[in-house]
């Protein structure tokens, strides 16, 4: 049975322990009454006072994960920061990604100890290992990323200096099995083909008792930011992240909603980090859940017009989410605080 608690009522919620039974599982709500079928955590929003109120957007099932998205291809990922590395700190992050939301996302995380060992997936320009420094030695700390452009960037930074960066894939880590105490992974899930297996891998490179943390989008309920939200690349529901976590083996699943200031807990638009799960690997070895071979080939050749139409068209929906964050700052300008936006 699910329990859950409230930490701030417009919006980070803690979810634990939710039991899967596959896909529109029956979840709980946030007072532990059964709630069923077809994303209603994600759909559901928590008012000042910390009641659930209904939904203003409406809902849908979303794309299943097997059909991956325009940008949820490792090839075209590679692309898209090929360019996107070039303007990600300053232009982009901005929007969706703060420091004081990163700091609250890795809280949960518990870097306890400055010797503890951390892997960084999907850790790009550096941007969340710099949070991750602050706890913990640099030198402890590796920073894998598939894009070489984007682990350029994090080379230039002072603070992690003394950080190991390399180049690898999030479905197929390069770590020994009970290597890391600590799996971070900051706004990199949107882009793997099987989100599941990067899961399985976070719990085979943790020790016994290691943790992670895993930071993502959420699904929109808004129609117009669900389309290009589904155009896109991969916006998981709150409970198909505790899904994945459950069977990787994880143990005491735990997920925290965080979001930028100025959207005021509105969630119905997605978010492109919109919580922070966490689990703990409860015994040593590899994760208990048994997977085939990887579904995606990169080395197989691809068709440069279905590649580039596709890329196109992912690119013009994220421009929709560059839009969105400029549109919720507008409205919080405007709307008097304390009204809902
Ligand atoms: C939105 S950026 C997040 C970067 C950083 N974690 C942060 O918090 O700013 C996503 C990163 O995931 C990387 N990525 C995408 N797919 C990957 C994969 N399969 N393996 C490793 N990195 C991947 C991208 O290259 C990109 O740097």
């Amino acid at each position: 049975m699910a329990s859950s608690m409230l930490n701030r009522a417009d919006n980070l919620t803690h979810f634990r322990g939710v039991t899967p039974t596959g896909l529109g599982f029956l979840g709980s709500d946030f007072h532990g009454k059964r709630i069923s079928k077809m994303g209603l955590v994600s759909s559901l929003s928590v008012s000042r006072n910390g009641t659930i109120v209904a939904p203003k957007c409406s809902l849908s099932a979303s794309r299943p994960v097997s059909q991956p998205r325009f940008i949820q291809h490792k090839k075209e990922a590679f692309w898209f920061y090929r360019f996107l590395s070039i303007v990600y700190d300053h232009v982009i992050n901005p929007g969706h990604w703060t420091e004081d939301m990163r700091d609250e996302a890795l809280e949960p995380a518990d870097l306890s100890d400055r010797n503890m060992i951390v892997v960084d997936v999907g850790g790009g320009t550096g941007f969340t290992t710099l949070g991750i420094v602050k706890h913990v030695d640099a030198k402890n700390v590796t920073i894998l990323d598939q894009s070489p452009h984007q682990l350029a960037k994090a080379k230039q930074k002072e603070p992690l200096k003394e950080c190991k960066i390399i180049e690898g894939d999030a479905e197929d880590l390069p770590f020994p099995t009970d290597y890391a105490d600590r799996y971070i992974s900051a706004g990199s899930i949107e882009y793997w083909p099987d989100p599941q297996r990067g899961i399985k891998e976070a719990y085979r490179v943790l020790k016994l008792g290691g943790k992670a943390c895993l930071i993502g989008p959420v699904y929109p309920t808004f129609w117009l930011s669900r389309f290009f939200a589904d155009v896109w690349m991969l916006f998981p529901k709150e409970e198909e992240y505790i899904e994945w976590f459950q069977k990787a083996g994880f143990k005491d699943v735990q997920l925290k909603r965080i979001g930028p200031k100025w959207y005021r807990g509105v969630r119905c638009h997605g978010l492109i980090m919109g919580c922070s799960v966490t689990g703990v690997k409860p015994a040593s070895g590899d994760s208990p859940l048994q997977l085939g071979p990887k579904a995606e080939d990169v080395t197989k050749p691809v068709n440069l017009f279905s590649f580039l139409t596709r890329f196109i068209l992912g690119c013009m929906a994220a421009t929709y989410y560059v839009l969105v964050p400029i549109y919720m700052w507008l409205k919080d300008q405007i709307v008097p605080k304390g009204q809902p936006i």
